[in-house]
């Protein structure tokens, strides 16, 4: 096993495009293993990772999303910094954002989210993500090619989640070129150029403020008009944060999984045939790409109360790496970890969307975008290929990830069909 003694993960590049032998060295020093850098500690087994998912009184999410870069803006005192946590919070990248908030303050905030995320809304969303994914498919099904990640997965991630939330169907165009999709007719309407982040604020504000004043029956206006448990209104600014959240948190994440499922199929003849001949084996196989090359590598916690875990003593101010992309690859949970078996026993215990008090409440969401676009390529494509001219020929094949040490996204995804 090669040796990564000195090797720092979250600046070295070179571990960007493959990074598990990286993962199977930090499995071999423990389950919990302090890193060189960066005061961290490395979680790589599945019932430590569970754990820290689960301790809400010693892990703070404040650092969820950045780990430890930029590190924390002071210094830690004494046995318990939460407070001096809630005080930097302003200071912190995402630190007021429902994913890095503990409770108390996070559980309204979340409950005002999962508002959305009922079992009848994702019914009703089925026919539109039919229709989106067989709409963006008419737009390069006669090229007989198509760089799956600009003109597949990233408008159709966006797309769905204009529509969970409501977005108008004049503005859903402007949403989509705003995150990087290519414009299409789908969704028509103009595009601003503006920072997404401050496009959506701007106009989940005048959404919120408008249904607010006239509310219409529509999704926006349940949003605007939710309240929290103990019955009182949200701020403006608190819907619009969780509706902006949704756009960040849904987004890039779904499209890296449509990503990694159909370079599997495009790689695999045999699977892809399977799975033609037997679509009701679509969701086994997304869950074994979930486990076996998920969309998040990595995520993070904060020690704010001293611990141990596996063995490990866990100071004030560590940073925990949760290494998702390693816990699902633990051999103490999912026997021959290293090999995709599809429908593997305890399949969807991998830790893809978390655990716990910040469990992903678009898992749901994010498996049937992923289905619905795997099951209409599947019925209107012919024989989906690597491009050997932008990925190389088989057996040597050269595959971009986006340089960033959270999340197993490729930049492109250069597909050809036959037939
Ligand atoms: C395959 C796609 C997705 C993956 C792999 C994924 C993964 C995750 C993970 C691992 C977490 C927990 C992070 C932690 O504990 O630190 C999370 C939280 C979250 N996800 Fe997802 N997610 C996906 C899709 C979505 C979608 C489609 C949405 C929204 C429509 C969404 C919204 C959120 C939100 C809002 C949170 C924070 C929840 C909280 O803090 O209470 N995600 N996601």
């Amino acid at each position: 096993m090669a040796s990564f003694e000195d090797t720092d993960f979250f600046m070295d590049l070179s571990l960007v495009d493959d990074p598990y032998p990286y993962f199977d060295y930090l499995r071999s020093r423990g389950p919990v293993t302090r890193l060189p850098e960066h005061n961290v500690v490395a979680v790589t087994g599945f019932e430590e990772a569970l754990a820290v998912h689960l301790d809400t009184e010693h892990f703070s999410a404040v650092n969820s999303v950045t780990g430890p870069l930029p590190p924390i803006p002071f210094v830690p005192e004494g046995d318990d910094i939460t407070a001096q946590i809630e005080a930097h919070r302003p200071q912190m990248p995402f630190g007021e954002e429902v994913l890095t908030l503990d409770p108390p303050r996070h559980t309204p905030l979340r409950s005002l989210m999962m508002k959305l995320f009922t079992p009848s809304r994702l019914k009703e969303m089925e026919s539109y993500l039919t229709l989106l994914a067989d709409q963006l498919i008419d737009e390069f099904e006669a090229r007989g090619a198509c760089e799956l990640v600009r003109d597949y997965s990233r408008p159709y991630a966006t797309l769905a989640i204009a529509d969970l939330l409501g977005v108008p169907e004049e503005d859903r165009n402007a949403f989509r070129v705003n995150a990087g999709g290519a414009p299409s007719q789908v969704g028509a309407g103009a595009a601003e150029v503006v920072n997404p982040m401050e496009f959506r604020h701007q106009k989940f504000l005048h959404y919120v403020e408008d249904r607010r004043a006239s509310p219409r029956g529509d999704i926006l206006s349940t949003l605007a008009n939710a309240t929290f448990p103990d019955g009182s209104m949200p701020d403006a600014m608190d819907v619009v944060r969780v509706a902006t959240l949704l756009f960040g948190a849904g987004q890039d994440t779904t499209a890296t999984l449509l990503g990694n499922c159909l370079k599997i199929i495009a790689e695999k003849p045999d699977l892809q045939a399977q799975l033609r001949a037997e679509p009701a084996g679509i969701s086994a196989f997304i869950e074994e790409v979930l486990r076996f090359n998920g969309p998040v590598k990595s995520t993070f916690r904060l020690a704010r109360k001293p611990t141990s875990l596996g063995g490990e003593d866990i100071p004030v101010g560590t940073t925990v790496m949760i290494t998702t992309g390693a816990v699902n690859r633990d051999p103490r949970k999912f026997d021959e970890p290293a090999q995709f078996r599809i429908g593997r026993p305890g399949a969807k215990d991998h830790l893809a969307f978390g655990r716990g008090t910040h469990t992903c409440p678009g898992a749901p969401l994010a498996r049937t975008e992923t289905r619905i676009s795997i099951e209409r390529m599947l019925a209107r494509l012919g024989e989906i290929a690597i491009d050997p001219e932008r990925h190389g020929p088989e057996g040597d094949r050269r595959f971009s990830y986006l340089p960033t040490y959270v999340f197993r996204s490729l930049a492109e995804l250069h597909l050809r069909f036959t037939g």
